[in-house]
């Protein structure tokens, strides 16, 4: 398996509070990763980091073995984010979020994908309608079919189920497995348990550093293929 995503001796400060203090990861492609860790411990802050939002204050970011490229360029090629809090723009149906990214990116999207996208994540029924009056699972999927437009190497999940039943879980680690077996690289913050079973291997965040998961996971990389 090859190496998508290594960084080496990555530390993050706000201001003068630590949140990363020399972290050490290796993400390989077609991983489905799951990151768990307490509230505040820097989760969100590391999935900013690999999208590069935000730079490192010191230590190397490797994308596919070498330096990435110009971060928006980098992001637009290779990132699918979904956000805690989707960030759907209230103003569009369904449809025309999931179509907004295109526009950044300077490479028209066919309608025929646009649908096909649609109506995997099973939300083209909804596509005209807006933002607010649909279901917290048709916003997420909605967020999910954004992310996939440009279709990104790496998918960063931030807590996706976190106001989702059970049963919307459910559909929803399903499609993260499809994804993963179509060859994404997933890369998830969650508490969930069942995302957590579901992933190939989990890393948790404590006290600045990563530390692996392991003994866990019955069955390992074979849990969740089809
Ligand atoms: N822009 C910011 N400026 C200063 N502190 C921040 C900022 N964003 C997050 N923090 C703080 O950094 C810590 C890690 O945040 P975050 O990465 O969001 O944690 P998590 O996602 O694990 O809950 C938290 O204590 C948070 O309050
Ligand atoms: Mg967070």
């Amino acid at each position: 398996m090859s190496t998508i995503i290594e960084l080496k001796e990555i530390s993050f400060s706000y201001g003068n509070r630590k949140i990363l203090d020399k972290v050490n990861m290796t993400i390989n492609s077609g991983e489905f990763i799951s990151i768990a860790g307490e509230s505040g411990s820097g989760k969100s802050t590391l999935l900013y980091i690999l999208a590069r939002f935000i730079k490192p204050d010191s230590g190397a970011y490797l994308f596919e073995n070498s330096r990435p490229s110009w971060a928006p360029f980098f992001r637009r090629k290779n990132i699918g984010f979904l956000f805690q809090d989707f960030r759907l723009l209230p103003f569009l149906t369904v449809e025309k979020n999931i179509a907004f990214p295109q526009y950044f990116s300077g490479r028209h999207i066919q309608q025929s994908t646009i649908r096909e996208l649609m109506s995997k994540l099973n939300i083209e029924s909804r596509r005209k309608a807006k933002p607010d009056s649909i279901s917290g699972g048709e916003a997420q999927r909605t967020a999910l079919a954004r992310a996939l437009l440009m279709n990104p190497k790496i998918l960063l999940l931030d807590e996706p189920s976190g106001n989702l039943d059970a049963e919307t879980e459910k559909k929803l680690i399903q499609i993260f497995l499809d994804l993963r077996n179509e060859g994404k690289t997933l890369i998830c913050v969650t508490h969930s348990a069942e995302i957590m079973k579901a992933s190939d291997r989990i890393l948790d965040l404590k006290n600045s550093v990563f530390v692996e998961r392991t003994g866990k996971k019955p069955g390992g990389k074979k849990a969740g293929i089809k």
